[in-house]
Order: structure tokens, then C-alpha cells, then sequence
């Protein structure tokens, strides 16, 4: 059988597994994980069978936001290891047969780049400041911030930096935001995606894609609304979704095409359904993330709806759409689809907020969201698009909803004025447990280690690799058959056709995909409380044990062929 990776469009039906780095496996012992540890555990990632590897960045960084505050765009954390490592690094993987795909942080940069450090040197009106975002402040002495825009990670988003200039930050104060009409920025970059594709990068993650282009100019800063919401796009928003931003990816895609094969990118922009499909043109990125899936609670019409947005968003694009359940920005979906689900409340918003009051409000219910995430499985993985992985899901990890306080890292964990505590990302970035038996699961490689640099529970022991690679009908043992199953028969055949399968009522999603042996595979997951019978053929797969009388119960997913 060929692979599907070897094929010049593989990241069109591609499961792409997320690795984050300094959560990942520490091969040195000082507590983080480093890219020798990617190497090492090649073994592992090709068992799983993924078609591909996206590593969070690892670039040098005084990580203040999990790396996503890149120092030097073109180099390796000297904490992570060295360009030799990554270059061995992607030389492991592609003779595993996995692709390489690298995060390209373009929106900011960190405080503590060269360019920033400069832009600060040169001050006001110099070119090294136009890299950057600088305004006047208002009031006489420019005491006040230029408008009254916010941080998302909460705060203003304007920085004072002493001599009447403030600099623009949507993310946290070190983290400032570049002006992408800065013709230098735009060479940069394009500098940055030749870097790493002659190093051996198959495809790029875009970071906050939907925010690069930003108006500043249209109209006077102080008549903008202070927090432009995400969610109304368009050019009457100054900040987010803007149309001006297709042009970057226009460019890029010039980029892209030097490369025999091409090179992919997909964007991180948390748009409107309907606006997803342009990043993902095949004249900008390729592809784009869809976050439906993740944002959609545990309910048939609101799975649906988020299928049938992606497969309308794949259909406008001309590309392929993707699924995302977890990923480092959100909790884990085993806890989530264990928590209350409330009809149309962005589901991992509440997932946060339960987080927030340290699991108080709500109880999590693990074994039912253990049940759900089987399920959840088979039905992402049966569509047809790309499936992105999350670390750590393929053990069934759950949220860590207890780490203390003081070692959280997440700049997202502060108090704000208000007295609300937001506790922050890290719950779904603790470092995975390799070995039951170990301290520390096994994360670090030597016998002596710092301590990992986020806490471990002890619950970890029941979800570490080696315990779960002893026990047939563990997550790990249940994610590889059906990876296997998914490049066998669906996504060898290329054709990404779907067929919706109606008559189960509104408590079911079924839906039909031809295979690549000339069969068709039906896959039908069931919401309701009532065991549904399931059409004729062979069930392949199921995420729960069928009834006595072969039905399928509730919050279980099969695939039936025939
Ligand atoms: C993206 C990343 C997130 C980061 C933010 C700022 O949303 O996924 O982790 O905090 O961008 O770079
Ligand atoms: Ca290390």
C-alpha cells in the first residue's frame, strides 16, 4: 500500500499529531522536554501511526507564553537543544515516514527580540520602531494609552515605553505585535519559511493567522470600540480577520510553491465558519483550523452543525478542512465531554470557566467523558479532511484542573481586578507520562532529573504509556487500531466524498465514506439515551461494547462496512 505521506498532497487527509515540545520527553533531565526527545520517541509516533508531527515552537524564547513569544525565529531554544537536533530530529521522522510541520509565530514577537531591543534603542519615528506597532500616547505628556484596546489575555493592550511612545500588544506585554505593512517584516518571514523548508519542514502552523493586518490609520485611534470582537470580521474591525491579510498569504503561497513538493500551512484563526475557507484557498495556506468541533458541546445538533461547517468551508476552499478536538489552548476533551453539557455555550469557554473555580461548581465526570472522547474519536476520524492530534489525548489524558498557583506558567493565570482568577492553559500541557513506575512517569530520560517543570498527579500512573501498552483495551491500544484502520481504508482512496445517512432520529450522527476497496464504511455515533440498531455489514469498530442484540448504546460510535 503507498502511504498516504508520500503523496505530493498528504496534508489534505493527513492526522497530524501535536507535539509540545517542553512537554514531551526530556531526554537531558532538566525537567523540559527538548527536541532529542522528539527523536527518541520516533518509535512511538510511527506505532501510532500519525502522517505527520507539529511541533509548538521551540525556538529561542524567555517563554512567557509557552514559547509563543519567539526571540529568534531561526534558531533552537539552546534549553531545547541545537539546529544539529532538529536537523536529526527531521531525519528520524521522514525515515519514519512522518512529515514535519513547524509554528511560524508572525502576529509578535518577544520583547527580547533583536528587533525589539532595537525599536526601543531608536525611539520615536525611527524605522526600527515602524517593525512594531508604536503610537503617541494621549494627554499632554502622552500619559495615556493611544485608545482604550485590550489584551486577550486580559489588561491593556498598549505598553508605555517611557518617552511618550506605547507599543502595541494584543497578547501579553511581552509579546508585541509587528506592523505587517512594514515592508522589512514581510521579507523577514518569508526569510523564516525558506529557513526551515531547506531544513527539511514539510509545513508551517500559522499562529493567530487572522490577526496580522491591522488598521490603524482608517480613522482616528480613539473612535474604535476597546475590545473589537473577534467574531464581527471584515474591515469595519480594526484588528481581527481584516481582508488586507490575504494578501501576506498570497505571498507566502509564492513561497510555498518554490518547493518540489510544495509546502503547506495551516492557519490558527478563530474566524466565522464562513470566513474560514479563504486562509485555506490553495493561493494562500492550504488549510485552515476548524474549531467547531472543539467549541461544540456533546450534543448531536451541534456536532453536526460543526461537520457540516467544516465540510461546506472544505467545499468553498477547494482544499480540505481539518478536526480538531484538544489542542494547548484548550481543556482536554476528555474532561470537557465529562462536564455538563449547555446547549450552544461555547463548550470549552465553560470548560475554562470550570476550571477557573479549581472544578468547585461542576463535577467531572470522568468515566463518562472517557466513554464520549472513544466516541468522539471514530467520528472525527471517519470524516474526511485532516485529523489533528493532540499529545497526551491517545492516552485518554484527562485536564490536570489542580495545579497549585504559584506553578502555573500560563500568562493567562492572574488574578484581575475584579478578584476573577483565571487559571490558564496549563492543565492540558503537563509532561506526559512515558513509564508508570517512575517519579516522574518516566518524563525525564536520566535516573537523577530536575523535577518536570509543571506537576504530575499521581493519577498519571493509570494513563502512562507503558501501562497502557500492557492493557489491550487501553485509549493507546484503541487510537492505533483505528489510525490504522482510518489509512487503510479511507484515506488511501483519496476520494473525500461523505454521504449523510438519515433515519436514526435526531439523537444520532450517521454518515457513509467510500473505502479503498470498494466497500463503503458507515459510522454512527449515538447521543441518545436509546440503543440504536445498526445497518447491516461488519462492525470494524465500536467505541463501546454492542448490546446483547448487537445495538449500539449511548455516547458510542461504530464503523459498520459492507
Ligand atoms: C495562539 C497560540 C497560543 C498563544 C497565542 C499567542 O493562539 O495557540 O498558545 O498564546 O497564539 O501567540
Ligand atoms: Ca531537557
Amino acid at each position: 500500500m503507498t502511504r498516504n505521506n508520500t503523496r505530493e498532497d498528504w496534508w489534505k487527509q493527513a492526522v497530524v499529531y501535536q507535539v509540545y515540545p517542553r512537554s514531551f520527553y526530556d531526554t537531558n533531565g532538566d525537567g523540559l522536554g527538548d527536541i532529542k526527545g522528539v527523536t527518541a520517541r520516533m518509535d512511538y509516533l510511527r506505532e501510532l501511526g500519525v502522517d505527520a508531527i507539529w511541533l509548538s515552537p521551540f525556538y529561542p524564547s524567555p517563554l512567557v507564553d509557552g514559547g509563543y513569544d519567539v526571540a529568534d525565529y531561526r534558531d533552537v531554544d539552546p534549553r531545547l537543544g541545537t539546529l544539529e537536533d532538529f536537523d536529526e530530529m527531521a531525519a528520524a521522522a521522514h525515515a519514519a515516514g512522518i512529515k514535519v510541520v513547524v509554528d511560524i509565530v508572525p502576529n509578535h514577537t518577544s520583547t527580547e527580540h533583536e528587533w525589539f531591543k532595537a525599536a526601543l534603542a531608536a525611539g520615536p519615528g525611527s524605522p526600527e520602531r515602524d517593525r512594531y506597532v508604536f503610537r503617541r500616547g494621549r494627554g499632554e505628556h502622552g500619559e495615556l494609552p493611544p485608545n482604550g484596546w485590550r489584551s486577550t489575555f486580559g489588561g491593556p493592550g498598549w505598553e508605555p515605553v517611557g518617552d511618550g511612545d506605547w507599543y502595541l500588544h494584543l497578547f501579553a506585554v511581552e509579546q508585541a505585535d509587528l506592523n505587517w505593512k512594514n515592508p522589512e517584516v514581510r521579507e523577514d518571514f518569508k526569510k523564516t519559511l525558506r529557513f526551515w523548508s531547506d531544513r527539511g519542514a514539510d509545513g508551517f502552523r500559522i499562529d493567530v493567522a487572522h490577526a496580522l493586518a491591522k488598521d490603524l490609520e482608517s480613522r482616528p485611534l480613539d473612535e474604535w470600540p476597546d475590545d473589537p470582537d473577534q467574531d464581527h470580521p471584515g474591515a469595519e474591525n480594526p484588528l481581527w480577520d481584516r481582508p488586507e491579510v490575504h494578501e501576506i498569504y498570497r505571498a507566502w503561497r509564492q513561497v510555498f510553491n518554490e518547493y518540489e513538493p510544495a509546502r503547506f500551512a495551516v492557519g490558527e484563526a478563530w474566524v466565522v465558519p464562513e470566513h474560514q475557507w479563504r486562509y485555506a484557498s490553495t493561493d494562500e495556506l492550504g488549510q485552515v483550523f476548524n474549531f467547531e468541533l472543539a467549541k461544540a458541546n456533546w450534543m448531536a445538533d451541534e456536532m453536526r452543525r460543526a461537520i457540516e461547517e467544516g465540510l461546506d468551508s472544505a467545499e468553498r476552499s477547494g482544499s480540505t478542512t481539518t478536526w480538531v478536538l484538544s489542542n494547548h489552548d484548550v481543556v482536554r476533551h476528555a474532561t470537557r465531554y465529562g462536564l455538563p453539557q449547555v446547549k450552544s455555550a461555547a463548550h470549552h469557554q465553560l470548560a475554562n470557566d470550570w476550571l477557573l473555580r479549581g472544578g468547585r461548581s461542576y463535577h467531572e465526570d470522568r468515566e463518562l467523558g472517557a466513554r464520549r472522547a472513544r466516541a468522539a474519536l471514530l467520528m472525527e476520524l471517519g470524516l474526511p479532511g485532516s485529523v489533528y492530534l493532540y499529545q497526551g489525548e491517545e492516552l485518554g489524558l484527562f485536564e490536570v484542573a489542580d495545579i497549585p498557583w504559584d506553578a502555573l506558567e500560563d500568562p493567562q493565570a492572574v488574578m484581575t481586578a475584579h478578584g476573577d482568577a483565571i487559571k490558564g492553559r496549563d492543565g492540558c500541557r503537563v509532561p506526559l507520562p512515558w513509564e508508570a513506575e517512575k517519579d516522574d512517569f518516566g518524563f525525564s530520560a536520566p535516573a537523577t532529573h530536575a523535577p518536570a517543570h509543571l506537576p504530575q498527579p499521581a493519577w498519571f500512573a493509570a494513563y502512562a504509556v507503558d501501562a497502557e501498552e500492557a492493557d489491550e483495551h487501553s485509549m493507546l491500544h484503541y487510537y492505533r487500531r483505528a489510525l490504522k484502520l482510518r489509512a487503510e481504508l479511507l484515506t488511501a482512496t483519496g476520494d473525500t466524498s461523505l454521504t449523510w445517512t438519515d433515519g436514526y432520529g435526531d439523537q444520532v450522527i450517521a454518515y457513509r465514506r467510500p473505502t479503498a476497496d470498494g466497500r463503503a464504511l458507515t459510522c454512527v455515533t449515538n447521543f441518545g439515551p436509546v440503543p440504536v440498531g445498526l445497518p447491516a455489514g461488519e462492525v470494524l469498530l465500536a467505541s463501546a461494547e454492542l448490546s446483547s442484540d448487537g445495538k449500539l448504546p449511548t455516547d458510542a460510535t461504530a464503523w459498520v462496512i459492507r
